[in-house]
C-alpha cells in the first residue's frame, strides 16, 4: 500500500465523518421542525417576501399587523397608564402611524424625530410628545419648550447653567436609578461609566436647583438599559424613582423607561409581560399617586421588521465556509456593534435541512462586516433570497453608505 492509499482512505474516512454530521444535523432539523411550532410571521407571508425580493437586491420588510400586535400587548398593561415609543428605534412613517392608530405616544430624543412626528401625524402629535434630549445644546431645551413639549433634563447642568429656561414651566427629571442591565455594556444606562441621569447622589442639589429656577417637577423618568428580560427590573426602578419624587410635591408621574427585551431566537420564552403587570400593579396599589408610563422601543418594532438579501458568493477558506450576501454591516450594524445574534435563514430553501456551518458575510471591506457566524443553513446558492430577523429596531436607522453603498429600501406589508 503506497503513501497515497493512506492519504486517500484519511479523506475518505473524513468525509463519510463530514456525511454523518450531515444526516445527524438534518435529523435534528426535522425533530426540530415537527416540535416547534412556527407562528413566526415571516413564515407566513413568504410568498409575500420573496415576491419582494424579487423586486429589490436588499430591502427592509416591517409587518404592520406584528407592530398592532405588539402594541395592543403593551397597552393591556393594566398598571401603565400610556406607552411612550422610544422613536430612535424605528421612525418609519407607516410604523409611526400604526402605532399611533394603537394609542402608543412617543418619546423623542432629538428635534428631528420630533419633526418627524409632525411631519407623519399632524401638528397634533406635540401634544403625545415626550422630548428626552442629552447633553443636548442650550438651544434644543428652548425650542423644546418653545414647541409645547414635555421636556425631560438629565443632567443638573441646564439648572444650573440656565435656570431662566425653566422658570415656572413644568419638567421631567431623568434619574440615574444605579439599576438596570442590558444586552451589551453598549446599552447599559446606569451607574457611574454611563452618561445618562441625575445620580441618587445628586438629589439634594436637584431639590435646591429646582427650587432656585422655579421649574415644577411633574414627572421622574428613568431608561435603565436596552434588552432587559427580567420584569422585576421595572418595580426596582419604579422603587427608586419613589425616593426622587417624593422629594418634588407636584410629581404625578413616573417615567420607568424603555428595555423590555425580545428574545433572540425561535422559541426562547417571550418577555413576561404579565408578570410585569402584576409587579406594577403591586406598585402601583401602595402608590396610586402616581400613573406608570413606559417608553419602550424595541418590543413594539424588532420582531415587525426584517432584512431581505440576496447570496451573491460562497466560499470555503480552510475549515471556514463563507455565504457572501448583497448588504453588509451597513444596512445591520448590531452584530458588529453588540454581538448581537439575528436569526438568518435561507429564504428560498427554508424547507431543506441545515447542512452546513457558515459565517454570513456583506460585501464591505472589512473583516467585521459579518452578520452571524457558526450558522447552520442548507447549502446556499447565488441569487438564493436570505432573511435576516428581528431587524425592525435600531436596524435602518442605524445604517449608514459606508463604502458608498446605498441604504435599503423599507417597505411595510
Ligand atoms: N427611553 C430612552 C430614554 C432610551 O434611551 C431608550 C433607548 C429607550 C427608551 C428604548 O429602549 P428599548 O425599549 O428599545 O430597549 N442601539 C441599541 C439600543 C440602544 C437603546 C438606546 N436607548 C441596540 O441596537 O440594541
Amino acid at each position: 500500500m503506497g503513501e497515497n492509499d493512506g492519504e486517500t482512505g484519511r479523506s475518505k474516512e473524513l468525509e463519510s465523518c463530514h456525511k454523518a454530521r450531515k444526516v445527524v444535523r438534518a435529523g435534528f432539523f426535522l425533530v426540530w421542525r415537527m416540535l416547534v411550532r412556527d407562528e413566526t410571521w415571516w413564515v407566513g407571508k413568504r410568498d409575500r417576501l420573496l415576491e419582494i425580493a424579487g423586486e429589490h437586491l436588499n430591502a427592509y420588510v416591517y409587518d404592520l399587523e406584528t407592530v398592532e400586535a405588539a402594541a395592543r400587548n403593551m397597552r393591556s398593561l393594566k398598571s401603565v397608564r400610556r406607552i411612550l415609543y422610544a422613536v430612535k428605534a424605528n421612525f418609519n412613517a407607516d410604523v409611526i402611524r400604526t402605532l399611533a392608530g394603537a394609542g402608543i405616544d412617543f418619546d423623542c430624543v432629538s428635534p428631528g424625530e420630533v419633526r418627524r412626528l409632525r411631519e407623519v401625524l399632524g401638528d397634533e402629535a406635540s401634544g403625545r410628545i415626550l422630548f428626552t434630549p442629552n447633553f443636548a445644546p442650550r438651544d434644543e431645551y428652548e425650542w423644546g419648550l418653545q414647541q409645547g413639549l414635555r421636556v425631560t433634563l438629565d443632567n443638573l447642568y441646564p439648572l444650573k447653567a440656565w435656570p431662566e429656561l425653566f422658570a415656572d414651566r413644568e419638567i421631567f427629571i431623568r434619574i440615574d436609578p444605579d439599576r438596570g442591565g442590558g444586552h451589551h455594556r453598549h446599552v447599559v444606562t446606569v451607574g457611574a461609566g454611563s452618561k445618562f441621569g441625575v445620580s441618587l447622589a445628586e438629589l439634594d442639589e436637584l431639590e435646591r436647583l429646582v427650587a432656585s429656577s422655579g421649574a415644577r417637577v411633574t414627572g421622574i423618568h428613568a431608561h435603565s438599559g436596552s434588552g432587559i428580560l427580567d420584569p422585576e427590573n421595572w418595580r426596582a426602578v419604579a422603587n427608586v424613582l419613589l425616593e426622587a419624587a417624593e422629594r418634588f410635591p407636584d410629581v404625578t408621574v413616573l417615567d420607568l423607561g424603555g428595555g423590555i427585551g425580545v428574545p433572540e431566537r425561535r422559541g426562547d420564552p417571550e418577555f413576561d409581560l404579565a408578570a410585569l403587570d402584576g409587579l406594577l400593579t403591586d406598585f402601583h396599589e401602595k402608590h396610586p399617586e402616581y400613573e406608570l408610563w413606559l417608553e419602550p422601543g424595541r418590543y413594539l418594532v424588532s420582531v415587525a421588521g426584517v432584512l431581505l438579501t440576496h447570496v451573491t458568493q460562497t466560499k470555503g477558506k480552510v475549515d471556514h465556509r463563507y455565504v457572501g450576501v448583497s448588504t453588509g454591516i451597513n444596512s445591520l450594524i448590531r452584530p458588529a456593534l453588540y454581538d448581537a445574534w439575528h436569526e438568518i435563514v435561507n429564504l428560498t430553501r427554508i424547507e431543506e435541512p441545515p447542512v452546513e456551518i457558515v459565517t454570513v458575510v456583506g460585501p464591505i471591506c472589512e473583516t467585521g462586516d459579518q452578520l452571524g457566524t457558526d450558522r447552520e443553513m442548507p447549502p446556499s446558492n447565488e441569487n438564493d433570497v436570505i432573511l435576516i430577523a428581528n431587524a425592525g429596531a435600531y436596524g435602518y436607522v442605524m445604517s449608514s453608505r459606508y463604502n458608498l453603498r446605498d441604504k435599503p429600501p423599507e417597505i411595510s406589508i
